[in-house]
């Protein structure tokens, strides 16, 4: 596992704000509060990081070139310096699932805002018990812990927020317009671009953590096995690879903002009006797939607490989880 340390992440801050320029150790030592010889050794660190800094004699650190990995904890704390989430950034080159060691750091009492990331899942998880297809170097894999200050009963509308932040972040960082499906699939088209997985643990009245792990086609082949037609990708998309990291800090960012928002007494509210705007469901002739029948109707609302509300002949079902297909566009 990799993870940052408080002076390789200010380090590595100085040497990213000189821009090119070389910075001198002595004077990062003086920002940063350490010695040159602690300045050193984490240049050092950071070199065995994968980022390339060339010692100027008389001048200073030059940072010539990030770490070859887009993931790089360090980079992604600086990334998200001035949020109050993402710190710390736990890094795993695999993982079976970055769901699992969160779920423990949340139990251990770990910081709302905590990230486990991995280049690789060995058994990455789905919703409603599903694999999830992590292969390296090309998804984006990562978990979030949240402890948000509202109800038990409307934690649905944290995991949509999730949904609305990779959303927005997609928008903003690639012009990509993406379509919502019901609850927190992110589509592109009508292919697959991103799912989203939230567990969580509460009593009456609270809720302790919800640990919600996203998984973004990033630089995923197209090609490869398990993906098909319903499978869309960034990299596919753009013509071009994606940075991952560039990513999760836009999406931590979104999400920090959406939660604050949702903890406010008008919260859920304003996330429900927005979120309906982006979501492809709503109007849709759909199945919902249940255990035991189908159910075929009109997905027409979301109720208060993020469920779908399904006209289905002359009744009206509320479903708060549930697998939707869509059947035609209507919109
Ligand atoms: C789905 O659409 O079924 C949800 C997929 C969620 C996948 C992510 S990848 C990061 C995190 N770790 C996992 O094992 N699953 C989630």
């Amino acid at each position: 596992m990799i993870r940052s340390n408080g002076t390789k992440r200010v380090v590595l801050g100085e040497l990213m704000l000189a821009g090119g320029h070389p910075a001198a150790g002595e004077l990062i030592g003086e920002k940063s509060g350490v010695s040159r010889q602690s300045v050193w050794k984490a240049v050092e660190a950071l070199r065995d990081d994968g980022y390339r800094i060339r010692s100027i004699p008389h001048k200073g650190y030059l940072l010539e070139e990030l770490s070859p990995n887009d993931l790089d904890p360090t980079m992604l704390e600086n990334m998200l310096c001035g949020c109050p989430w993402g710190h710390p950034v736990l890094y795993w080159p695999s993982l079976a699932s970055t769901q699992e060691p969160l779920k423990e750091m949340a139990r251990q009492n770990a910081p709302e805002g905590a990230v486990v990331t991995a280049d690789e899942q060995t058994r990455g998880r789905g919703r409603l018990g599903r694999y999830w297809e992590s292969p390296p170097g090309g998804g984006l894999y990562f978990s979030l812990l949240m402890r948000p200050r509202i109800s038990p009963g409307n934690i649905q509308l944290a995991s949509l927020a999730a949904a609305l932040a990779v959303w927005e972040s997609i928008l903003e960082l690639f012009n990509i317009s993406c379509d919502l499906k019901w609850p927190n699939d992110i589509l592109f088209g009508e292919a697959k671009l991103c799912g989203i997985l939230t567990e969580t643990a509460s009593e009456p009245g609270k809720v302790h953590y919800a640990v919600t792990g996203i998984g973004l086609n990033a630089n995923v082949d197209p090609h490869i096995a398990g993906a098909d037609a319903r499978t869309a990708s960034l990299i596919a998309i753009t013509g071009k690879p994606v940075h991952r990291g560039k990513i999760l800090s836009a999406i931590v960012k979104k999400l920090h903002h959406l939660v604050s928002v949702l903890e406010t007494p008008e919260g859920g509210r304003k996330l429900i009006e927005e979120y309906a705007k982006r979501c492809a469901t709503l109007g849709q002739e759909v199945r919902v797939v249940q255990e035991t029948e189908d159910i075929l109707g009109k997905a027409v609302s979301l109720d208060e607490r993020g469920a779908l509300v399904v006209e289905s002949g002359d009744c009206r079902r509320v479903f708060a989880a549930a697998d939707i297909v869509h059947l035609r566009q209507n919109r």
